[in-house]
């Protein structure tokens, strides 16, 4: 391969140095700043977790209240960004809506964009995890035809989120404090994944000097993909094209025909050769809020039986595919009531605390550089114009 180490899809290839997430992939491990996901998942919410990544601890309780203060101050988002809504069908698909409203914030935001400036940096990552849910929000009620709900800086950050979404102007909305916790619990378990496609995108739009919105916009481009965050609402759509347990061995064979296109969505990692330890903590939440909310959905039944076929399948248990995070995640957000096609948009939400929290690490080492892969070249060799009358 010449002079450059050939890597395609950068399964062997260190990128940079963090001290934010570990993971071991043939244990099953994963800990952020440490700590492991699980418990974070389960003492923790969004915005002390959020607080963990960005500046490594878990903070005091005065500085969990500043950090919280930092955060509610930014929800709102310039009146005229309405107008900028305004101008996508009305059937946009909300990852669409969010690829556009968050790279437009640098427009509505500039006067925090200079990256070399520390202050500026701060805001900026206050303003892109205070807007992101209010912009989410936008994202739903405007395919739902509804009016924007304004956030309400007194409510926790998922109370306000859940508000956001489902409150409508001439009723009054009882917040559900299981809907907000279990989202808690989600927002944590898809906060951070060190080097995945998308943070590698932002860590590479960030390495050439590009302002945060702009950056976390191509993130959000990245995690749409089927093969990474939009894979939860593939897994759905899925079980409910499968619908009942008795067409499931018709899809694992389907899964395992070379010549079929077909995957188990929701199944398989680059990394974990193991459980993911996200779809662990995922599955009993699942069960926890079907429970509490009291909502029998047949596809938990089926993603039940189609995961404990293939984990006996000789297939995946040859290749170490088991469930990942996203196999259990859309039966829950189903049952605190988002519609299929908001799934991705939520995974973007919380990503956006590890998006932000490793582009500032990246900006903050003193070996970062323009990330500028090379290639191996397999064109024609050099060669003479022909002018198009002799071709
Ligand atoms: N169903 C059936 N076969 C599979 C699956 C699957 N879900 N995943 C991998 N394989 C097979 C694949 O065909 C290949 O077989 P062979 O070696 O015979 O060619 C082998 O397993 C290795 O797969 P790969 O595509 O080379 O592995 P990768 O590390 O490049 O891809 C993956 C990882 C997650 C993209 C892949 O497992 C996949 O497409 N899974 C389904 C989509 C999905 O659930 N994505 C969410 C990932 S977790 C959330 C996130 O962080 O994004």
């Amino acid at each position: 391969t010449g002079k450059f180490t050939f890597d395609p899809g950068f399964t062997s290839t260190a990128s940079c140095e963090s001290k934010i997430t570990y993971i071991d992939g043939e244990e099953g491990t994963l800990l952020y700043r440490g700590y492991p996901i699980d418990e974070l998942a389960e003492n923790s919410d969004f915005i002390e977790t959020a607080y963990l990544l960005l500046h490594g601890d878990l903070p005091s309780g005065e500085q969990l209240d500043v950090f919280r203060g930092n955060i509610t101050y930014h929800t709102m988002v310039h009146e005229h960004f309405k107008n900028f809504l305004n101008g996508f069908r009305r059937d946009a698909h909300p990852m669409a809506v969010m690829c556009g409203a968050v790279g437009a914030l640098s427009a509505f935001y500039h006067d925090s964009t200079d990256i070399h400036n520390p202050e500026h940096r701060i805001i900026s990552t206050h303003r892109m995890i205070a807007k992101m849910p209010t912009i989410a929000a936008m994202a739903y009620k405007y395919i739902m035809g509804q009016p924007f709900i304004h956030p309400r800086n007194d409510l926790h950050y998922t109370e306000n989120f859940l508000r956001m979404c489902f409150a409508v102007p001439a009723e009054e909305y009882e917040i559900n404090k299981v809907a907000a916790s279990a989202l808690d619990k989600i927002f944590i378990l898809h906060m951070d994944h060190e080097q995945n496609a998308s943070t590698s995108t932002v860590r590479l739009a960030g390495s050439s000097g590009a302002n945060p919105f702009a950056c976390i916009a191509a993130g959000i481009a990245c995690l749409w993909g089927p093969a990474h965050g939009g894979a939860n609402e593939a897994a759905l759509r899925m079980l409910m094209e499968i619908g009942t347990v008795d067409k499931i061995p018709e899809y694992i064979r389907r899964a395992k025909d070379k010549d079929d296109p077909f995957r188990l969505m929701g199944f398989g990692h680059r990394v974990y050769k193991n459980f993911d330890p996200r779809a662990k903590v995922m599955k009993k939440a699942t069960h926890e809020v079907l429970e509490a909310l009291d909502i029998k959905d047949p596809m938990f039944a089926v993603a039940k039986e189609l995961e404990r076929i293939a984990l006996e399948d000789e297939y995946f248990v040859e290749k170490k595919l088991y469930p990942n995070i996203d196999f259990y995640s859309g039966i829950t957000l189903r049952a605190l009531g988002f519609p299929t096609d908001m799934f991705t948009a939520l995974f973007a939400l919380a990503r956006t605390v590890g998006w932000i929290a490793q582009w500032q690490e990246m900006l903050e080492d003193p070996n970062q550089k323009i990330g500028r892969p090379r290639q191996i070249y397999t064109g024609a060799d050099r060669r003479d114009y022909v002018p198009i009358n002799a071709r």
